[in-house]
């Protein structure tokens, strides 16, 4: 039989499901060795990244591989500060390193204004990986929050505790935040371009939400996600378009995270204890399996996968995830196995 619904749309619609759609956070990456065969090619990611047919096999790999119910596009959400003109490289075992970082103020006056079309090469590969997939997969476009791809553009590097940005935004309070709203309408644009060129779900990645305490929550990063998720739902082209938000282990309460009025909350792996009477009907989850957990034997990942399923049986709307990432060192297998078991319980 043919399939031509997708299921990981009617979750995002808050429907009960008898075995949940699965997508993985970094399904296409370095565990995959099709990955690192095509990824050997290019000295600099962001270089890859600006190849709309590479992007476009990469998407399509862990499809191929695990029949997946959601693609997401192949990208990086630093494609925004670079097109703003930071100059974002990725040094080999350093991660990103901007050539041109906000080092002070005034940096946030100068700043290129976001020329939406300068990043023609990623709808390029949205519209590609949308018409390789077959109907019942949709594809996810996304973007950094604007509050992370501040905390890159202010520190330049990937860093434990951003402490130069923490300082940067204290002392200087009005430009921390001319810079998040030039970034608030830089994401909404690129989603909205996103859309155009075929992207069905969107999912928002506030990768350094576990950096603030929850004051500084709401007023650096909330505020501006519940402004982006207001652009997106007042604009006819984005209206319909089911907004999924990631929040690395906030210090804010879903209660609170709930009112960026997102249509699905994807939890990392420590929010554990929440309770679902708070969410339920009004937002859908998507989560939360450790990644660590991958790399032990298939009884514990059966065990732990087993209790996620059991507490969101029944829930309305739920997409199994995992907490964070796919890390390099996870074998295929693993994620095979995983894949397999969630199918058949
Ligand atoms: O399947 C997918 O999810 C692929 C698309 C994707 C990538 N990055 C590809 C990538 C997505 C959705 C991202 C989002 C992203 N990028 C986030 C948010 C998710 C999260 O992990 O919290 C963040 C924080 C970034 C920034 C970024 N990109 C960092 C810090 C790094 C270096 C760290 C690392 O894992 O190497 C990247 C590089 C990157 N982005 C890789 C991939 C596949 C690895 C690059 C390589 O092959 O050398």
């Amino acid at each position: 039989m043919i399939k031509t619904e997708s299921i990981f749309l009617k979750a995002l619609n808050k429907e009960i499901l008898p075995i949940p759609p699965i997508w993985y956070m970094r399904q296409a990456g370095r565990y995959m060795p099709e990955y690192r065969a095509v990824r050997k090619n290019f000295k600099n990611f962001l270089d890859m990244c600006k190849e709309p047919e590479v992007c476009c096999e990469l998407a399509l790999q862990p499809i191929d591989a695990f029949e997946l119910d959601s693609a997401i596009l192949f990208s990086d959400i630093l494609t925004i500060p670079d097109a703003m003109g930071l100059d974002v490289n990725f040094l080999e075992g350093e991660g990103p390193v901007f050539g041109n970082p906000i080092k002070t103020p005034q940096d946030v006056i100068d700043i290129e204004d976001f020329d939406t079309e300068s990043l023609s090469y990623v709808y390029k590969a949205v519209s590609n990986i949308k018409n390789a997939l077959p109907s019942h997969i949709p594809l996810i476009g996304f973007c950094g929050s604007p509050w992370t791809l501040a905390a890159y553009s202010i520190e330049g590097r990937s860093s434990k505790d951003f402490l130069f940005t923490r300082n940067f935004i204290k002392e200087n309070n009005v430009e921390a935040h001319i810079f998040l709203e030039k970034l608030t309408f830089a994401c909404f644009a690129y989603l909205k371009r996103q859309v155009e060129a075929g992207a069905d779900v969107i999912q928002i990645f506030d990768s350094w939400a576990n950096l603030l305490s929850e004051e500084e929550y709401k007023i650096y990063s909330l505020s501006y996600i519940t402004n982006l998720v207001s652009l997106l739902k007042n604009d006819p082209a984005t209206e319909n378009i089911p907004v999924i938000l990631f929040s690395r282990e906030p210090k804010a309460k879903l209660p609170t995270i709930m009112t960026s009025n997102s249509d699905c909350l994807s939890l990392y792996w420590s929010m554990n204890d929440i309770d679902l009477e708070q969410t339920a009907d009004k937002v859908a989850i998507q989560g939360n399996l450790n990644p660590e957990i991958l790399l032990e034997s298939n009884d514990v990942i059966k065990k732990e996968t087993l209790k996620i399923l059991q507490k969101y049986k029944n829930y309305p709307g739920y997409v199994f995830n995992l907490g964070h990432g796919i890390t390099p060192n996870i074998n295929p297998e693993k994620i095979k196995y995983l894949t397999d078991l969630i199918r058949s319980t």
